[in-house]
């Protein structure tokens, strides 16, 4: 096989509707409710960046532009803060653009599943290995230590096969997931045997759970291409994995750090006040608010 040197593109499928956020989400992107102070989709982008990927591919849909807005140079804003000297503020806005860092954009014009918005970048990934990351779960890495991504970008550079981050759930929970079984090969890493999406708990093969980050090779793409709609009678990510499986080994990769899922209300709520107390402006004062709290 040929040898692949590093991941340097990233998928972001961020077509959905966001129902489960209305009324919040109806004129603006799910992607773009903010964590504290960051959108969403800014905490996945940055995460691709710190694993070594420098071309990033959204797959939008309509009511989608605030994305393309949030990555694209704000002229006027950048020209009054810099004439106001707000030279901190201004250096947020620019930070988000380093210059080695690309954007593109393509339509999933309609929902057709994860696995048609993965195959709407086809053209522009090319033969190459590219990682596809879920905005609506927020990881966080082990404190001080690698971001998810880039735990699963140096399994990668030495598997040379396609990797999925999991985590394990309660069994009443995978019908939430993607969920995999397998054979350990070493402390976090499982070689895949079985995988299943939203299985019922009573036929679930195991309660290891698909987040929303994969590194996958290009083979892929034919498998989800011959597939028949599964769950929810869209063409699933998880179906086409499956099925490059019989071509390739694919691997499960228990990561280090902590899944917040966004796309549930409760899920966000905790980002919110975790990723809050973390923050250095406002992190102290926060905590000493939650410790007044008057619960009950
Ligand atoms: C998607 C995938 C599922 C995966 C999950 C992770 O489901 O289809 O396999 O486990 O993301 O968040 P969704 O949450 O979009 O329904």
């Amino acid at each position: 096989m040929e040898k692949f040197t590093s991941v340097n593109k990233a998928v972001f499928p961020v077509a959905g509707l966001g129902t489960r956020f209305l009324p919040a989400t109806k004129a603006q992107p799910k992607e773009m409710l903010p964590v504290v102070d960051k959108p969403l989709i800014q905490y996945a982008v940055e995460e691709a960046y710190a694993a070594g990927i420098r071309h990033m591919i959204f797959v939008t849909g309509r009511n989608k532009r605030a994305i393309e807005d949030h990555f694209d140079t704000a002229y006027e804003l950048e020209n009054e803060l810099e004439v106001a000297g707000k030279h901190e503020l201004l250096n947020i806005v620019r930070s988000m653009q380093p210059a080695d860092m690309s954007f593109s954009f393509v339509r999933q014009p309609r929902s057709l599943g994860l696995g048609h918005a993965v195959l709407c970048a086809e053209h522009m990934v090319g033969h190459e290995p590219f990682a596809v990351l879920l905005a609506d779960d927020l990881m966080a890495g082990p404190p001080g230590g690698q971001s998810v991504l880039t735990q699963m970008a140096e399994q990668f550079k030495t598997l040379q096969q396609s990797v999925l981050a999991v985590q394990e759930v309660p069994l009443e929970q995978t019908r939430r997931y993607g969920i995999v079984a397998g054979q350990k090969t070493s402390g976090r890493l499982m070689k895949v045997s079985a995988m299943v999406e939203k299985p019922a708990p009573e036929v679930a093969p195991s309660r290891m759970a698909v987040a929303g980050r994969y590194i996958l090779t290009p083979t892929v793409f034919k498998h989800i291409r011959s597939q028949q709609p599964g769950v929810g009678g869209e063409l699933q990510l998880t179906d086409g994995i499956a099925s490059l499986m019989l071509e390739e080994s694919v691997y499960a990769f228990e990561y280090q750090g902590k899944r917040y899922d966004c796309g549930s209300k409760e899920g966000f709520l905790e980002a919110t006040v975790e990723l809050a107390l973390q923050h250095p402006e406002v992190g102290a004062q926060f905590k000493t608010y939650l410790k007044n709290l008057k619960l009950d």
